[in-house]
């Protein structure tokens, strides 16, 4: 009989009742170390006072209007993301693959107010992740995520990730819209982009007029230690789709553009019921506010440099568990080399949770405020663990 959930995720037999910064406590009782911070979405941690705070307060004042009204929560947060970015304007969504769907959307309608129509294609990469809505898997392309939910949404063409000369061919198409990625890949298995690839896609965008859309939904908000992690390469999209980290655990999303290419966006072209409303953008702003302290980002670039030296450590005493690790900040994959769901396990069974990823990798992606001695007790807990896993490998 089909459970009263319907049966799409795989769970652990783990139910948590309650959060404290970076742990996690089991019904049972038992504490858990959260290295995956809910997919990268509990930036702060759990029960940040100040979160609670803006979300108890504007629950007890007002939860919704919808979008008919001025929503100065919405506005405010609007404010700070243009000012600490590229853009100059935002859209709230309650998701990153409702920001996606605007992404399209929003590439497509700007070529068609320029009497291009014609130009619609979205250039989007392997091992790419963009969320489960028809335009996201149609974005990703891949067959895990699209197969039986024909027939898809047309007008995306998938390139291999790191092959310039495909993307040089393809770029040069007459009917290319925009080019779509990830400047860290997270459900791929954290695959960052080079600096250098994203500088040299930027040029190639300039030249060709065609719209650069960062997806910075696992990898923004702070994760890779920069605002945003294009910040690191000294380029800016035109437009971004945001989400997770954005608000804390409270579901909120944002598409960020430019004045050129939102333009085209009008009033009735796009719309959402909840997006941004009072609620979520009360604890948007708070999250925005900590972020943005002096401070925060370059503490959580010294907590990134510990954790990393931790895990290099870690896979150089484990060469046989693992095989190296990758990513930007606190956004980190473990590559394995015995099955990623083995260590996994070994994990779950020192009381710690990591995500896993394709290309058989574990992600870490704790919370950005995690404490230092955290970071160390996570590192001793994966010795543990691989230990563990060393020793079942060997039995
Ligand atoms: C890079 C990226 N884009 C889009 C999404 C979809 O976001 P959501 O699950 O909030 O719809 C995700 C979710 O994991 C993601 O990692």
């Amino acid at each position: 009989m089909i459970p009263a959930i319907l049966p799409t995720y795989n769970r652990a037999p783990l139910s948590f009742v309650s959060g404290e910064g970076s742990w996690l406590v089991e019904r049972d009782g038992r504490r858990f170390l959260d290295l995956g911070a809910g997919i990268a979405v509990n930036a702060l941690g759990h029960a940040h006072p100040d979160l609670t705070r803006a979300l108890t307060e504007q629950a007890g004042m007002l939860w919704h209007t919808s979008n008919l009204f001025h929503i100065p929560q919405q506005e405010a947060l609007a404010e700070k993301l243009v000012a600490a970015t590229f853009a100059d304007t935002v859209f709230f969504t309650n998701s990153g693959t409702e920001s996606c769907e605007l992404a399209v959307k929003m590439a497509r309608k700007y070529w068609s107010e320029k009497g291009q129509p014609e130009r619609h294609v979205i250039l989007a990469f392997t091992g790419s992740f963009h969320g489960r809505s028809s335009a996201g898997i149609a974005a990703a392309g891949s067959e895990k995520m699209t197969k039986g939910f024909g027939p898809l949404l047309p007008g995306f063409r998938h390139l291999p990730f790191g092959d310039h000369e495909a993307l040089y061919a393809a770029m040069a198409e007459p009917d290319v819209a925009a080019v779509l990625l990830e400047p860290v890949q997270g459900e791929g298995g954290i695959v960052p982009v080079p600096d250098q690839c994203l500088k040299g896609l930027r040029d190639l965008c300039d030249e060709t007029g065609t719209l650069m859309i960062l997806d910075e939904v696992q990898c923004g908000m702070g994760r890779t230690g920069r605002l945003f992690a294009h910040e690191w390469a000294g380029v800016a999209p035109d437009i971004m789709m945001v989400a997770k980290g954005i608000g804390g655990g409270f579901p909120l999303g944002a598409l960020l553009a430019t004045e050129n290419a939102a333009a085209c966006m009008s009033a009735g072209s796009h719309g959402s019921t909840y997006g941004g409303n009072p609620l979520a953008c009360a604890v948007g702003n708070a999250v925005m506010d900590i972020v943005a302290t002096d401070g925060f980002l370059s503490d959580v670039r010294r907590k990134a440099g510990l954790l990393r030296q931790g895990l290099e450590g870690l896979v150089a005493s484990h060469p046989d568990v693992f095989e190296g690790v990758r990513g930007s900040g606190l956004m980190l994959g473990l590559k394995c080399k015995v099955a990623n769901t083995d260590v996994l396990q070994a994990a779950y069974a020192q009381e710690m949770i990591l995500v896993p990823a394709a290309d058989n990798v574990l992600r870490i992606l704790p919370p950005l405020n995690i404490a230092d001695d955290d970071i160390r007790e996570a590192v001793a807990r994966l010795h543990r663990a691989a230990a563990s896993v060393t020793t079942r490998v060997t039995a």
